[in-house]
C-alpha cells in the first residue's frame, strides 16, 4: 500500500495495491472553466464506458444490475445521493428499494456520533449479503469517510468495501468504479479539501415536485462543537447563472418548490468574481416562472442581513419559515461555541424577524449538554424558548467529535444530567409549538400536496408554507400540485384539514 500525498492539488490519495487511479491534473490545461467542463466530459466518457459494462454483465446474469444508496445525515447529504444514483442509472443500473443490491453505496455523515454507529450496524448485515450474492459491490462516501482514522478501520476491518470515496469528488464515481473493476483491490480516493464545483452531471431527483438545489459548499465557521468544516472543507459558491439554469430545469420538469441549501447561506456569493448577497440571489430564483415555492437552509444569526428578512416579507415565493439554530441561549456558552452572537442579540433577531414578517414560522437547533453547561446555562436556553416562543426546534445531545476544539474542553457533562435537561426542554418546546399550531386553525392555506396519507386511504397530506403538515381528503393524482386546504382541527404539530375547491 503507498500512501501518496499530493499537497499542490491539496489531494490526498490512498493507492492500494497496484491499483493506479489515473489523476490525469498536470496536463489539464491552465483555464479553470476549460477545466471544469473537461472534467465533466471526462466523467461522461467513464460512464460511457462502465455502461458497456454494465450491459455485458447483465448479458452474463440474465437479469438487469440493482442498485442501492443509503443516506445518513442532512439535506446536503441527500442531495449528493441523488446525484449519485443519476450517474449509476446513466451507467444502466436499475434503482431498488433493498440494500440487497449489486452495487450498495452507504452515503455518511458524522456530525454525531450515533450517525457514525449507524452505518457499522448497516455494515454488519452488508457481509452477509456479499457473501449470498458475491457479484454485489459495497461503496462508502460522504462525510464520515473524510476522517482518517474512520478509513483506518474499514481497511482493517471491513475489506470486503469495494470503494472509498469522500464528499469533494462524488462526480468521480463512473472512474472509481472503472478503477475497481479493472483491478482486484479496495479504490481509496480521498480528497482533503477542493475548489472545483463540477456542474453539467445527471441527477435523479427523489420527489418529482421538490428538489434541494446546493448554492454552495463547505464552511468556514468551525463553530467549536462541529466537524463539519473539516469534513465539508472550505466554502465556495455555485455561480448564480448555474443555480438559475438548475431552477429552471428541474421547474421545467414539474418541480413547484426548491431548496436552496448552504451550510451558512448568508455567505453566499462572497467568493465569487462577482459577488452578490444571498438575498439577491433569492430575487434572481423568484423570477423563474412556474416556481411556486423557495426554501432554504442554513442561514447563521452572526450575519443574517435586513435585506434578506425584506426578502421573505415582500416575496411571494419565499416561504416564511426562518430556521435559524441558535444552539445554546447561554452568551457564555455561545462564545465557547464560537458562535459570534449573544443571548440578548439572538433574541433581538428573532424578535425583529417576527415583527416584520406577521405570521413566520420561527424554528431553530439546539444542543444540550455542551461541555461545561450548568443548570444557569441552561436555564437561559429555556429563557430564549419561552421568548421567543419557536414552531419547533431540533434537539440535540451534544456529541463530542474528535479534532474539534470543543472535544478537549474539560467538564463534560454527565450523560443523567443531560437526559433531565433534554426532556425538560422537549416539554417546553411540546408547549410553545402546540400554542402556534392553534393560532391557524380556521385559516385557509395554501399547501403543496406531498403524498397519500399511509394511515388512511382517500387521504392526503400537504405541507404549509411553515413547513407544518396537514392531513385532507383527495386523490392521488393531485400529488405534486397546489391546493387550499381550511385548517379545521389541530393536533399539536399537524393538522386535519377540507380541500377547498375552485
Ligand atoms: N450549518 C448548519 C447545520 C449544521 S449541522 C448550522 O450552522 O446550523 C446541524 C445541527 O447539528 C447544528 O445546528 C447543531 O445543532 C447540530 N450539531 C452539530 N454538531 C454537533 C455535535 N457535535 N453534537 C450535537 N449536535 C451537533
Ligand atoms: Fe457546523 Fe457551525 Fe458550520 Fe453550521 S455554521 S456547519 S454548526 S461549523
Ligand atoms: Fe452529516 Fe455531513 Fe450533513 S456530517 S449533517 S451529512 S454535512
Amino acid at each position: 500500500t503507498t500512501k501518496l500525498k499530493l499537497s499542490k492539488q491539496n489531494i490526498h490519495v490512498i493507492i492500494k495495491d497496484t491499483v493506479k487511479i489515473e489523476m490525469n491534473y498536470k496536463s489539464r490545461r491552465n483555464n479553470r472553466m476549460e477545466q471544469l467542463k473537461n472534467e465533466s466530459s471526462r466523467q461522461y466518457e467513464y460512464m460511457e464506458k462502465m455502461k458497456k459494462w454494465v450491459q455485458k454483465k447483465s448479458e452474463e446474469l440474465g437479469r438487469k444490475l440493482t442498485c442501492h444508496v443509503t443516506t445518513f445525515g442532512c439535506q446536503m447529504n441527500e442531495k449528493d445521493s441523488e446525484k449519485l444514483l443519476g450517474i449509476l442509472e446513466t451507467i444502466g443500473y436499475e434503482e431498488v428499494e433493498t440494500e440487497e443490491a449489486d452495487f450498495l453505496i452507504f452515503n455518511t455523515c458524522t456530525v454525531r456520533e450515533n450517525a457514525n454507529t449507524k452505518l457499522y450496524g448497516h455494515l454488519g448485515q452488508v457481509k452477509k449479503m456479499k457473501e449470498r450474492n458475491p457479484q454485489m459491490m459495497i461503496g462508502l462516501c460522504g462525510c464520515m469517510m473524510q476522517e482518517e482514522h474512520v478509513i483506518e478501520k474499514i481497511r482493517s476491518s471491513y475489506k470486503f468495501v469495494d470503494i472509498i470515496f469522500g464528499t469533494h469528488n462524488i462526480f468521480k464515481l463512473a472512474e472509481l468504479l472503472k478503477a475497481r473493476v479493472d483491478s482486484k483491490g479496495m479504490i481509496v480516493d480521498i480528497w482533503k479539501d477542493t475548489d472545483q464545483i463540477v456542474e453539467d452531471l445527471p441527477s435523479d431527483r427523489k420527489f418529482s415536485f421538490k428538489c434541494g438545489v446546493n448554492i454552495m459548499y463547505g464552511c468556514n465557521n468551525f463553530c467549536s462543537y462541529c466537524i463539519v468544516p473539516y469534513v465539508r472543507g472550505r466554502e465556495r459558491s455555485r455561480k448564480p447563472e448555474d443555480i438559475i439554469k438548475e431552477v429552471k430545469q428541474v421547474v421545467s420538469e414539474g418541480v413547484k418548490e426548491v431548496m436552496l441549501l448552504g451550510q451558512n447561506v448568508n455567505s453566499y456569493g462572497k467568493t465569487l468574481e462577482e459577488p452578490m448577497s444571498f438575498a439577491e440571489l433569492l430575487r434572481e430564483v423568484e423570477k423563474v416562472e412556474g416556481l411556486e415555492r423557495i426554501r432554504f437552509m442554513t442561514p447563521h444569526p452572526k450575519d443574517l442581513s435586513d435585506d434578506l428578512i425584506e426578502v421573505m416579507a415582500t416575496s411571494k415565493k419565499v416561504c416564511k419559515h426562518m430556521h435559524l439554530p441558535m444552539q445554546s441561549g447561554s452568551s457564555r456558552l455561545l462564545k465557547l461555541m464560537n458562535r459570534h452572537y449573544t443571548k440578548e442579540q439572538y433574541v433581538a433577531l428573532a424578535k425583529k424577524i417576527q415583527e416584520r414578517i406577521p405570521g413566520v414560522s420561527f424554528t431553530t437547533d439546539i444542543i444540550v449538554g455542551f461541555p461545561g453547561e450548568t443548570e444557569e446555562d441552561f436555564k437561559e436556553t429555556l429563557d430564549v424558548v419561552r421568548e421567543v416562543g419557536f414552531d419547533s426546534a431540533y434537539t440535540y445531545v451534544y456529541s463530542k467529535r474528535s479534532g474539534t476544539p470543543a472535544a478537549s474542553m474539560e467538564d463534560q457533562v454527565d450523560k443523567d444530567v443531560i437526559k433531565d435537561r433534554f426532556d425538560r426542554l422537549l416539554a417546553l418546546l411540546k408547549e410553545t409549538s402546540a400554542k402556534n399550531c392553534k393560532k391557524k386553525v380556521g385559516d385557509i392555506e395554501r399547501v403543496l400536496i406531498e403524498e397519500e396519507n399511509t394511515h388512511e386511504e382517500g387521504m392526503l397530506t400537504g405541507r404549509l408554507e411553515n413547513n407544518l403538515l396537514v392531513h385532507f381528503k383527495g386523490c392521488k393524482e393531485q400529488i405534486g400540485t397546489m391546493a387550499d386546504v381550511k385548517l379545521v382541527e389541530e393536533k399539536g404539530f399537524y393538522y386535519m384539514g377540507e380541500q377547498i375547491h375552485g
